[in-house]
């Protein structure tokens, strides 16, 4: 049988799919939707290609916008994009060593490179931190022998999964109106317990006492969202302490401007904590670490974005991010008709209406410029400031023009 050019490098195709990117390319088509049942006969790639990008590229939110500042979800570099497409058409499998010997490798270095940061030796990706969190308490149960989990109730919902599923109890603790957690809320005895940390909750982006690390028998450090400030000199203190944690896990799809999915689990002392979790087998060339069996090489994207940026590059951006962050809590702050829940320094800004509906004054706003936050039991704004091609001054327009208009 001759060559499937399905499989081959299809420069023209890959081209159009590149200028589709661009929307004034499909603005005028029609939206086909989804086909009713799987269509018997194929349209062939390009056809397939013009019909999707409406809907694909078309009905999607776009978190570069300048007024998109509503999630933990940034947009992503373009050089992502390009080493997505490569890393699709290599399909490489990090089990396997003889499949992606070079990926293996970027992803050990960009480990390297990063855990010094939070003080630890090494660690592995994952495809996100609900699976580093419960990769890390995997880790302090068979290692130190932990029997429970004990952490903020603004704690995120995974620590909790993750607890469920290795079968160790749920302990929460209180949290002080900063929704940091309250060290007098912890039971007495941390001598079998897993301590889990946030360092930038998911509502408020509180960091918890960092300090209390070393009270437990594990100490693990839930980085997700604010984790990259360790790499800006201007806000790496914020994360003062995260060195005396025996696990961290930090988001690269959040402020590392990665895609999904993407993030870190790291460990002070990674040669115990991966023999730990790590499973040999007869197929297998080299051990299976962690939660994942098959994973692809989300690494080589953000060996690219390093390359490119550099530390500098990334942390200038991130402190973008932050100088934003600012801007807007001074604006809600002085703001007559407006209050603002206490800053937890890491780029969240959660505020409300002084006297009007949430849900009304959400719905004026643009799309994409706020998310809700549920705080104990009320209703907040949250703006979270991953997107640094945000116009915050246009993002402050918005929300005056509504607030005006409430009051008048
Ligand atoms: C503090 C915190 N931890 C863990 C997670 C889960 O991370 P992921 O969505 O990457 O699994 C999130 C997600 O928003 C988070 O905010």
């Amino acid at each position: 049988m001759s060559s499937d050019p399905s499989f081959e490098v299809n420069v023209e195709g890959l081209r159009r799919a590149v200028e589709l990117l661009d929307r004034r390319s499909y603005s005028e088509w029609p939206r086909y939707g989804l086909p009713k049942s799987l269509p018997d006969t194929g349209l062939g790639e390009v056809e397939a290609l013009e019909r999707l990008a409406p809907d694909v590229l078309g009905r999607a939110t776009y978190l570069d916008a300048g007024d998109a500042i509503a999630h933990m979800d940034p947009p992503t570099p373009w050089i992502t994009w390009a080493l997505a497409l490569w890393n699709t058409r290599l399909n490489q499998n990090l089990l396997h060593p003889a499949t992606a010997p070079f990926a293996r490798e970027a992803e050990a270095c960009i480990v390297e490179w990063l855990a010094p940061f939070f003080g630890m030796n090494g660690g592995h990706m994952t495809p996100g931190s609900s699976v580093a969190n419960l990769t890390a308490l995997w880790a302090a149960r068979d290692l130190r022998g932990v029997k429970k989990v004990v952490a903020s109730s603004a704690s995120h919902l995974s620590v909790r999964k993750a607890a469920r599923i290795v079968g160790l109890d749920y302990v929460e603790a209180g949290v002080n109106q900063r929704h940091q957690l309250d060290p007098a809320t912890l039971p007495s005895d941390l001598s079998d317990a897993c301590l889990v940390l946030t360092a930038g909750t998911t509502s408020v982006g509180a960091v918890d006492p960092l300090d209390c690390c070393g009270l437990a028998a594990w100490t693990h450090i839930d980085a997700a969202w604010a984790g990259p400030l360790a790499l800006s000199d201007r806000h790496r203190s914020t994360l003062s302490g995260v060195d005396q944690a025996d696990s961290v896990a930090v988001s690269a799809h959040k402020w590392l401007f990665q895609p999904k999915e993407s993030a870190l689990v790291m460990f002070r002392d990674t040669e115990a904590a991966h023999s730990t979790i790590s499973f040999g087998g007869a197929y297998l060339a080299a051990p299976n670490i962690g939660v994942q069996g098959s994973h692809g090489a989300a690494g080589t994207l953000l060996l690219a974005t390093l390359l490119a940026w550099g530390r500098e590059g990334l942390a200038a951006r991130i402190e973008h991010c932050m100088d934003n962050a600012r801007r807007l809590q001074d604006f809600i702050a002085s703001h007559p008709d407006l209050e603002l829940f206490p800053d937890g320094g890491t780029g969240v800004i959660v505020f409300r209406p002084a006297c009007h509906s949430i849900d009304e004054f959400r719905a004026a706003l643009p799309q994409g410029l706020a998310s809700s936050a549920n705080i104990d039991g009320d209703t907040w704004l949250r703006c979270v400031s991953a997107n640094p091609n945000a116009d915050i001054e246009r993002i402050i327009a918005a929300i005056d023009d509504i607030a005006g208009a409430r009051r008048l």
